[in-house]
C-alpha cells in the first residue's frame, strides 16, 4: 500500500514539474500564424459549440424578423463584423484569417446555432480569440437582429440581399 501512495505521489510530482517546465520555460507555442496542432483543431471547436449551446437559453428573438431589421443588421454587420468575417460575396478577409483561430466566414451561414445561441454568442465574445464581446459596443437590438441576419442568411429578401452592396 505504501509502496502504491509513494508511486502515486511520485507520478503526481512529475506531472507538476512538466506542467511547470513547459508553462515557465517557453515551450508553449504561442504564435497566431503557427499551424494548428491536429489535437486544437478538432478539440476547441466542439468545446466552442457545446458551450454556445449550453449558454445560449432558448430565448425567442424579441426583434421581429422583417426586411428592415435585416437591412439594419447588414448595416451593422459591415461596420462592425465584416473587417474579420468577410461579406457574402467578399473574399476571405485576411485580417480575419490573421487569428488563431481565424475569423469564420459567417454570412454562409450559421444554421447549427438557434437565434438566442447565436446572440450569447455575439454579446459575450469568445476568450483568448479575436472575437470581441459585443454587448458592451451594440444594443440588445441590434446583436438580435445580427442573430436573425445570421441565422436566415441563406434566404434573405432581395432587399436585404441588395443591401450589401449599398455605401
Ligand atoms: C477582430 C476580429 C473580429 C471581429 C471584428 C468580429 N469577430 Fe466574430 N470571431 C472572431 C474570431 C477570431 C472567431 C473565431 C473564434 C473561435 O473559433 O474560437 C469569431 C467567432 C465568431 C462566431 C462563432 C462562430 C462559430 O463557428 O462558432 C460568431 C457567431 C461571431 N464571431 C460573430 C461576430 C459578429 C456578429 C461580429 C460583429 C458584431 C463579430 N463576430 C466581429 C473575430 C472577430
Amino acid at each position: 500500500m505504501r509502496k502504491v501512495l509513494l508511486g502515486a505521489v511520485l507520478i503526481l510530482a512529475i506531472l507538476l514539474l512538466a506542467a511547470l517546465a513547459i508553462t515557465r520555460l517557453g515551450l508553449m507555442p504561442v504564435s497566431a500564424d503557427g499551424p494548428h496542432s491536429n489535437l486544437e483543431a478538432r478539440i476547441m471547436p466542439a468545446v466552442l459549440h457545446a458551450s454556445i449551446v449550453r449558454h445560449g437559453s432558448g430565448e425567442t428573438n424579441p426583434v421581429s424578423l422583417n426586411e428592415d431589421n435585416l437591412k439594419a443588421a447588414v448595416d451593422t454587420y459591415k461596420a462592425m463584423c465584416a473587417r474579420c468575417h468577410s461579406t457574402p460575396e467578399g473574399k476571405a478577409s485576411i485580417y480575419g484569417q490573421s487569428f488563431y483561430p481565424p475569423a469564420p466566414q459567417l454570412p454562409k451561414g450559421m444554421a447549427q446555432y438557434t437565434d438566442s445561441q447565436l446572440f450569447w454568442v455575439i454579446k459575450h465574445g469568445i476568450r483568448n480569440t479575436g472575437m470581441p464581446a459585443w454587448g458592451s459596443i451594440l444594443s440588445d437590438e441590434e446583436v438580435w437582429q445580427i442573430a436573425s441576419l445570421l441565422k436566415n442568411s441563406q434566404d434573405l429578401p432581395p432587399s436585404v440581399e441588395a443591401q450589401w452592396n449599398e455605401r
